[in-house]
């Protein structure tokens, strides 16, 4: 179980202490202060606080109004600790939004069984913020964009298996959309009202992610200060997507076997079986059969994993589908961003064309929130795009590879282009110092920067 940061702000040392060896011994990682200003300035600096144990008097100020405003920027539980007790401070910290109250001299034991309920109150909070959220998030099909073939025959499978309870297992190369998939499957199954619970295998540590799936018992190992539910067990009745399933470690691989098998699991630490009735949709973007042969995956689980196998194709296998995702991205985009950018010009709607994406959807997307947060409004052109993109430009226009097109060409403006594709590269390169870009070019200083005015060439940065 992750350790909780718990802040305690009392000005009597003796209890900073008895809270600090208590709190500390059960796991967590505690801070402690014995005034406003103190507890400000640890928590200023962004580090998140799961709790707070806070004095209502304290030499520089009112605790309860500390309170308030920690919970706000931090948005953690709060326990209120006070010597003074009576009906009005405890109505008035609840009011504020404490979990609880308590008065001084206190049982440790209750304070520590207080802080577990606050604990798991604020995670059970988070878990409901995530349902709510997940609800009001639409998952239909319009939310994936695409007419080429490939991805066609991706949809028409979502649709046959969406209402079955059958695994699934989704593989492409990163940023395919897998993660989008395997939402549009859950959203359009008869289990769309329940959760799909994400676990990425591949993000979190081993020993950690057995705990993270099917939970554990109280004292199950250091640090196990209560029990826990398992995102297995969150997920009943609903889906579960197991994300980078081909990180998954040779022991845990068989655990999760066992729950295909049986759909039963025990949690850490414990005996007792749990039975559920999850979907399993599961999704890498390695080559598991490759993984298989090589020992490092199992052959029977990926045969269980394997029954409706959806490969998404990269971007570089349905190009036709690039134009459509540049207008989506640009849409949505000007939207967020507040900007209104018109669109590509034909050059460099073809460099994107040509570019062969190997982070493929994300890496457009990123790529389109870029360009049209810095360029801000208009039409954007090849020179606006990073160097990277415009690399194959250069090659088109390396003198031995030029081909006069069929149709004939304008001859300025194609030495034109090919000044400002050399011109705008060494800017770049050297972070537009023009000393350095001259030396590059083996071109005067001046001329260089005559020519940039001349041909109003701009840093992306001041292009918007
Ligand atoms: N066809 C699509 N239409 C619109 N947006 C898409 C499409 N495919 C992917 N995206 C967007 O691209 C980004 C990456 O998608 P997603 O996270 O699903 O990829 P992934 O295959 O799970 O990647 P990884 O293997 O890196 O986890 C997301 O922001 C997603 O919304
Ligand atoms: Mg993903």
């Amino acid at each position: 179980m992750q350790k909780s940061r718990i802040l305690v702000c009392d000005d009597e040392s003796s209890i900073r202490s008895a809270l600090f060896r208590a709190l500390e011994k059960r796991g967590h990682h505690v801070l402690t202060a014995s005034c406003i200003s103190e507890a400000e300035s640890l928590t200023s600096g962004g580090q998140s606080i799961d709790l707070l144990l806070v004095d209502i008097r304290l030499p520089d100020g009112d605790g309860l109004e500390f309170m308030a405003k920690l919970q706000k920027t931090h948005h953690c539980q709060s326990i209120v600790m006070t010597g003074f007790g009576s009906i009005d401070n405890a109505i008035e910290a609840t009011k504020r939004g404490a979990f609880h109250y308590v008065t001084k001299p206190f049982n440790i034991d209750e304070v520590l069984a207080l802080t577990d309920k606050a604990l798991e109150s604020k995670r059970l909070s988070l878990e409901n913020k995530l349902l709510r959220q997940q609800l009001h998030e639409k998952y239909k099909f319009e939310n994936i964009i695409g007419q080429s073939e490939a991805i066609m025959k991706v949809f028409e499978l979502i649709e046959i298996v969406a209402d079955s309870n059958s695994t699934v297992l989704i593989t492409g190369e990163s940023g395919t959309g897998k993660e989008l998939i395997a939402k549009a499957i859950h959203y359009n199954s008869s289990r769309a009202s329940k959760l799909m619970v994400p676990v990425n295998c591949g993000a979190i540590p081993g020993e950690l992610l057995e705990s993270e799936l099917f939970g554990h018992v109280r004292g199950a190992f250091t640090g196990a200060i209560s029990n826990r539910q398992g995102r297995f067990e969150i997920a009943n009745d609903g889906t579960i997507f197991l994300d980078e399933i081909g990180d998954m470690s040779p022991n845990l691989q068989v655990k999760i076997l066992r729950v295909l098998q049986e759909r039963r699991f025990e949690a850490v630490g414990s005996t007792k079986p749990i039975e559920v009735d999850v979907r399993i949709i599961a999704a890498t973007n390695k080559d598991l059969e490759k993984a298989v042969l090589d020992k490092s995956f199992r052959e029977d689980l990926f045969y269980r994993l394997n029954v409706i196998p959806i490969k998404v194709p990269a971007l570089r296998d349905r190009k036709s589908d690039i134009p459509l995702l540049i207008n989506h991205f640009i849409t949505q985009f000007n939207e967020l961003k507040k900007r209104d950018i018109q669109g590509f010009d034909r050059d460099a709607l073809e460099v994107l064309m040509e570019y062969n994406w190997p982070g493929n959807v994300r890496e457009l997307e990123n790529l389109i929130e870029r360009l049209v947060i810095l360029k801000g409004r208009g039409v954007i052109g090849v020179y606006d795009l990073p160097e990277r993109y415009q690399q194959k430009t250069n090659v088109a226009l390396n003198p031995d590879k030029v081909t006069v097109p069929e149709k004939g060409l304008d001859f300025n403006s194609a030495v034109d282009n090919f000044e400002n594709a050399l011109i705008m590269q060494a800017l770049e390169r050297t972070s537009w110092n023009r000393n350095k870009a001259a030396n590059l070019l083996n071109l005067n200083r001046t001329t260089l920067v005559e020519k940039i005015k001349k041909k109003g060439l701009i840093p992306p940065d001041r292009s918007v």
